[in-house]
């Protein structure tokens, strides 16, 4: 559902744009909408089309096209693994196999707890530091080898005092 509160940050996006080009606002309200939501649903993709006047697929090509909205509800930290081929030349299939084993669960599964959620991701653009990570869209992880990725899923879980 998409509150009121939630159209008026839309309008602020819009307000960035031409009018006769608002649809140039679709990422930032479905950033937005994921901010508050943690997802984006079909349901609330069709609020923004009709928000902005274009047809609901074109909304869907956006939301599906790019790695970092979220189709469906996802763990509270999202890791996402490039194994593009410069990644996995250097150890990116490894490093996905061994979120895999450390957190239980298979690639695009969320551990039982709502703690992390483990996906595959195209290129971050940044194949010189493969294996290359994104920590919930946002933070980039360089060179995530077998120890740091233990110390980067062992520090989030003590951050959040399950260790
Ligand atoms: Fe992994 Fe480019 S291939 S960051």
């Amino acid at each position: 559902m998409i509150t009121e509160a939630t159209k008026a940050r839309f309008a602020r996006e819009v307000a960035k744009y031409p009018p006769e080009q608002k649809q140039s606002a679709v990422m930032a309200c479905l950033s937005i909408v994921q901010q508050e939501q943690g997802w984006v649903s079909q349901e609330n993709e069709a609020v923004i089309a009709d928000y902005l006047g274009m047809p609901e697929i074109a909304v869907h090509e956006v939301t599906t096209f790019y790695n970092m909205y979220n189709q469906q509800p996802v763990g509270k930290y999202k890791l996402a693994v490039c194994t593009n081929l410069p990644c996995q030349l250097r150890g990116g299939n490894q490093a996905l196999h061994h979120l895999e084993a450390k957190l239980g669960i298979e690639m695009g599964e969320t551990t039982p707890d709502g703690m992390f959620t483990l996906q595959q991701c195209e290129c971050l653009g940044a194949c010189a530091d493969a294996p290359a990570m994104l920590v919930s869209d946002r933070h980039m992880c360089s060179f995530m080898d077998n120890d740091k990725l233990d110390q980067l899923v062992d520090g989030l879980r003590a951050a959040e005092g399950q260790q």
